[in-house]
């Protein structure tokens, strides 16, 4: 069994109020349960974690780069902004699958640089929160996957 790690950036909190017609009617709690439950399934121990500060996001890296196998990470608005979230996912060795609930890139053009694609092994976007989901299968996959396949 290893140790997932999902993170979430700023305003996820609110998500199934804000901005539904982008986001969606689903809570983070409903994510958070929706998660676990795959997890469980696929055998999986799983962190999940919302922060609206930047360094906390980066703390919980370093945190996963300690005891965790994988990140799972929709850094929302920080996504567009970060290095120092970038620089942090560089430190870590095992999958990252950068996720957004939104397609980002039919959406402003600021939304369509990504720092953290520089690093993440794949990226998911405008799936809506089933992003979550299919981001902790392809983690599972690569988790079982030698590295050179
Ligand atoms: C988001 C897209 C970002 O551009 C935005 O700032 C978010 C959420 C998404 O999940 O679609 O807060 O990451």
């Amino acid at each position: 069994m290893s140790l997932i790690y999902v993170l979430n950036g700023p305003n996820l909190n609110l998500l199934g109020k804000r901005q539904p017609h982008i986001y969606g009617h689903e809570t983070l709690a409903d994510v958070e349960a929706s998660c676990r439950r795959l997890a469980s399934e696929l055998g999986h121990e799983l962190r999940f974690h919302q922060s609206n500060r930047e360094y906390e996001i980066i703390d919980w890296i370093h945190e996963a780069r300690e005891n965790g196998a994988g990140i799972v990470i929709n850094p929302a608005a920080f996504t567009h902004t970060s290095l120092a979230i970038l620089d942090a996912l560089n430190t870590f060795e095992g999958p990252v699958i950068e996720i957004h609930i939104s397609n980002v890139h039919k959406r402003e053009s600021f939304r369509h640089h990504s720092f953290v694609s520089h690093r993440a092994d794949g990226v998911i976007a405008g799936l809506g929160t089933e992003g979550y989901q299919l981001g902790i299968r392809r983690v599972a996959t690569m988790l079982k996957t030698p590295k050179n396949d």
